[in-house]
Order: structure tokens, then C-alpha cells, then sequence
């Protein structure tokens, strides 16, 4: 698939993204699918001492939004593509700055942050491309933090270069070797575990550091 192709893929789940917007803050939904990788990236970025902060895909914001009111950084960004997220992201807090872009061409200049986070958005994502944007923001030292749906089951997966395909949940190999391709020192990845979820796809995260 050309990279027009996959732009032109990746614009329709974002306008669909702004459609299902007004659903996305069910409290059911938040607290069994996007709660549990919201907590482990702020244990992230607690430990690692973040204070410069970007939140890709933010969505309607509620990540963002806790960073800002939990670790009280000195700056943080929400950054999405879906007009429809940014809208309610926006009324969320006046305090996060929300920016729309794309995960692969980020509105920030060379080494201008200390951490850039996404969490169930990866799949999404041009992801090589994606990641080689976080490796040139982010400062040396700088801690990239991807949460994504990634299966357990191979067989259950459809390659990355299925054309028709508009998201893929790499498997944990594939992830380090995605870190590692663009510069990243992986420094941990596990499973994230959930009170109650399949046996077949689980959020994985993926932690690396810029040397
Ligand atoms: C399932 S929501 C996740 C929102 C949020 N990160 C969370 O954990 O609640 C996926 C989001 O990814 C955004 N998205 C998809 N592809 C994107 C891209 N290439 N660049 C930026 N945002 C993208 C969509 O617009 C949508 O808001």
C-alpha cells in the first residue's frame, strides 16, 4: 500500500472516530477497555519523571487530562486527527493544550519533549513511520510508552501489508522490533492486565528510552 493509500485508510477511522465521539466517555467503557492502559502509562511517566508531555491519539482527552491533574507536568499535549475527539477533549480542560495531527508528522520541533505516550491507538497508526516521529521529538533520555490491542493468537493475524486492513495489532516481536528500527531502546514490555477481558487479544505496552 502506497502512503497516500494508507493516509486516505487512516482519514476514514478518524471521521469515524469523530462520529462515534459522543459514545466514547461511557463510564462501562472507559473503566473495562481504555482504563487499564491509562493507569500503567501514568505509572510511566510518574516513575520516569515526565515533565514535558505529548498524549498521541488523545481521543476525547480523559488521558491527558488525568496527566495534567496528576503529575501536574510543566507542559502536556493531546494531540488527535478526529475534529469530533478534539471537540469534547477541548471542553474537558482548558489546561492541556489539544493540537490536531497526525501521529506520523507531530506538531513539535526536534527534541522538544521528555515523553510521548498513545494508548489503544497504535493499531491505527503508519507504525514505523509513527514511530520514528516519537525518536525525533523526544530529547535524549526521552521515554516513548505505546499501550495497543496486540493478540496472542498468530493465526488470528492478518499481515501488516494487507492492503484492505485499516489497523494491525503487532505482536510483542514485532513491537521491539518496531522500537528498535527506530532508534529506541526497549526497556520493558508486558501485558497489561484487565479485571475482566478475551483470552485472545489483550493490551500490550511497549516502553523504550532515546539514547
Ligand atoms: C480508540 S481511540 C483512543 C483514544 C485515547 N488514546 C484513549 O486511550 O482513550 C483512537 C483514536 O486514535 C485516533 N487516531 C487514529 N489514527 C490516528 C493518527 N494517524 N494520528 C492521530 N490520531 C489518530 C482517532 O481519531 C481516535 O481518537
Amino acid at each position: 500500500m502506497t502512503a497516500a493509500q494508507r493516509r486516505g485508510l487512516n482519514d476514514a477511522v478518524t471521521r469515524m472516530w469523530s462520529f462515534l465521539a459522543p459514545a466514547y466517555d461511557l463510564p462501562f467503557l472507559q473503566q473495562w477497555v481504555y482504563r487499564p492502559p491509562h493507569d500503567e502509562v501514568i505509572a510511566r511517566l510518574r516513575a520516569h519523571d515526565a515533565r514535558k508531555i505529548a498524549d498521541i491519539a488523545c481521543g476525547t482527552g480523559i488521558l491527558s487530562d488525568r496527566i495534567e491533574r496528576e503529575l501536574h507536568p510543566d507542559e502536556i499535549y493531546g494531540v488527535d486527527m478526529s475534529d469530533g475527539m478534539l471537540a469534547q477533549a477541548r471542553a474537558r480542560s482548558d489546561r492541556v493544550r489539544w493540537l490536531r495531527g497526525p501521529a506520523e508528522q507531530l506538531p513539535f520541533d526536534d527534541g522538544a519533549l521528555d515523553a510521548v505516550v498513545t494508548t489503544s491507538a497504535f493499531h491505527f497508526f503508519d507504525q514505523p513511520a509513527a514511530l520514528r516521529e516519537f525518536h525525533r521529538v523526544l530529547a535524549p533520555g526521552g521515554l516513548a510508552a505505546v499501550a495497543a490491542l496486540s493478540t496472542r493468537q498468530p493465526l488470528l493475524q492478518a499481515p501488516a501489508t494487507n492492503r484492505w486492513k485499516p489497523q494491525h495489532n503487532a505482536s510483542p516481536a514485532e513491537m521491539r522490533s518496531l522500537f528498535e528500527g527506530a532508534g529506541f531502546t526497549v526497556t520493558d514490555q508486558h501485558r497489561i492486565p484487565r479485571p475482566i477481558w478475551t483470552r485472545i487479544v489483550s493490551d500490550l505496552i511497549t516502553v523504550g528510552t532515546k539514547s
